[in-house]
């Protein structure tokens, strides 16, 4: 099939529920893809914070290749070495000490609930602490628990009724917290910098609050890293470029960078709420998706790679700053790292970046109106030099076709 009749049939079978840009990728190497007619691409979007090591690393390459000739899969019936050592890892660099292993950041946060409902009712003793707060513009994935979680009603349209014991607190307010934190609250969940929502870093004194809060009404703090997680921020967990540890945290997109794998780690009193059989999943943590996990670790750490999220983000951000500056387009340049957002004016979002597309860029819109950046964590500073050349050409191109009267700068 060429590449008309594959967009057909891939659009003719695909769920409704995606809407994919009309490109074919065929093959990457390091922050930059190919589609199926040749056309090169520079990935500022890296499978949605998903491809921490960029494409084809040759350690991630290899430690697969190995895996898949070893063992891909046994069932948690069975330990395996890879299984082990990448809990022993998690653990040793995290406030945790004990980890359960899924496949996705929905699942890890699924996850997250039930420990935190089941330490209240089990460890506790509290049958009426079932409830959780989480954070308008919150995003934690798609199953029925964690859009209820989601503070974002988009995202309920047409599912309700949503679970049962879901309040929104204001994010950065901790007002709204102790407004709506009860004896009844069983956790906080809350994303360190949100990244759906239009990548929205907590302040400081916020997270710092929320601990306070959880502690003095006897809740669990639970961190939902799935995003911001994995060297993304400048420090291999967000939370500890925050100094303030959750009792839960949980993981996914670049933990396996690229392999689907999640995580829920968590203390030890927490992990308590957790009896044999309270849960289970059947390719949580298998030896292949485990050995992609403890490569990207190693490799984040053995290549630097949270001071390069820092040194790249910064040239990023401030090069995004300048552009920022006088624009009529952009409202805000906000960030932490490698994870990064440019708020535009109504409307600018989605055209910008189709335009980056056309002329090889890939970002996307997060939030209603935030173009958003989290490239490989390996990116070079000449890289983000060429993106932000292309944004700007973006940018300036999309505010002619406002003003026609002014030349394309
Ligand atoms: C913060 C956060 N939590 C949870 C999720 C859901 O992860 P997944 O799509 O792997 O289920 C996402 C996905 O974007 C996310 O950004």
């Amino acid at each position: 099939m060429n590449t008309t009749e594959l967009l057909e049939s891939g659009n003719a079978h695909n769920s409704p529920s995606y809407a994919p840009a009309p490109v074919i990728l065929e093959r990457g190497e390091g922050v930059r893809v190919w589609d199926t007619e040749g056309r090169e691409y520079l990935d500022f979007l890296a499978g949605i914070a998903v491809n921490s090591l960029g494409y084809a690393h040759p350690a991630l390459t290899k430690a697969l290749q190995r895996q898949v000739g070893e063992l891909m899969h046994v069932s948690n019936m069975f330990f395996t070495k890879p299984q082990i050592e990448l809990m022993d890892l998690l653990c040793e660099r995290s406030f945790g000490d004990r980890v359960f292993l899924c496949n996705s950041g929905a699942e890890a946060n699924e996850t997250a609930l039930k420990l935190a409902r089941r330490y209240q009712k089990a460890v506790k003793g509290d049958e009426d602490r079932v409830e959780f707060i989480t954070f308008k513009q919150s995003f934690h994935g798609r199953t029925f628990a964690a859009i209820t979680a989601t503070g974002q009603p988009k995202y309920h349209k047409g599912f309700e009724p949503m679970l049962p014991g879901f309040t929104y607190a204001t994010f950065n307010d901790l007002a709204s917290v102790e407004a709506l934190i009860s004896e009844r609250t069983a956790a906080v969940m809350v994303e360190p910098i949100q990244g759906e929502g239009g990548v929205r870093p907590a302040d400081p004194e916020f997270l710092k609050g929320l601990r306070e809060i959880c502690d003095r009404f006897g809740a669990l703090l639970i961190f939902d890293e799935v995003q911001c997680g994995i060297g993304r921020t400048g420090t291999l967990f967000a939370y500890e470029g925050y100094g303030v540890a959750p009792d839960i945290m949980t993981l996914a997109k670049g933990l396996g960078g690229g392999v689907p794998i999640g995580a829920c780690v968590a203390t030890e009193e927490a992990f308590k709420g957790f009896e044999r059989g309270s849960h289970a999943t059947t390719f949580g943590g298998n030896p292949l998706a485990s050995t992609a996990a403890l490569c990207v670790l190693e490799t984040v750490e053995s290549e630097n790679l949270q001071e390069n999220a820092i040194a790249r983000g910064n040239q990023l951000m401030d090069g995004l700053g300048k552009l920022a500056n006088g624009s009529p387009t952009i409202v805000e340049v906000r960030g932490k790292g490698l994870m990064v957002g440019v708020e535009c004016v109504e409307g600018a979002a989605g055209e910008i970046v189709g335009l980056c597309r056309e002329r090889g860029l890939l970002v996307n819109v997060a939030g209603p109106s935030t173009v958003r950046f989290v490239p490989p964590l390996v990116v070079r500073a000449e890289d983000v030099q060429s993106a932000l050349g292309i944004f700007e050409e973006s940018l300036h191109e999309w505010e002619a076709k406002q003003n026609p009267s002014k030349q394309v700068g």
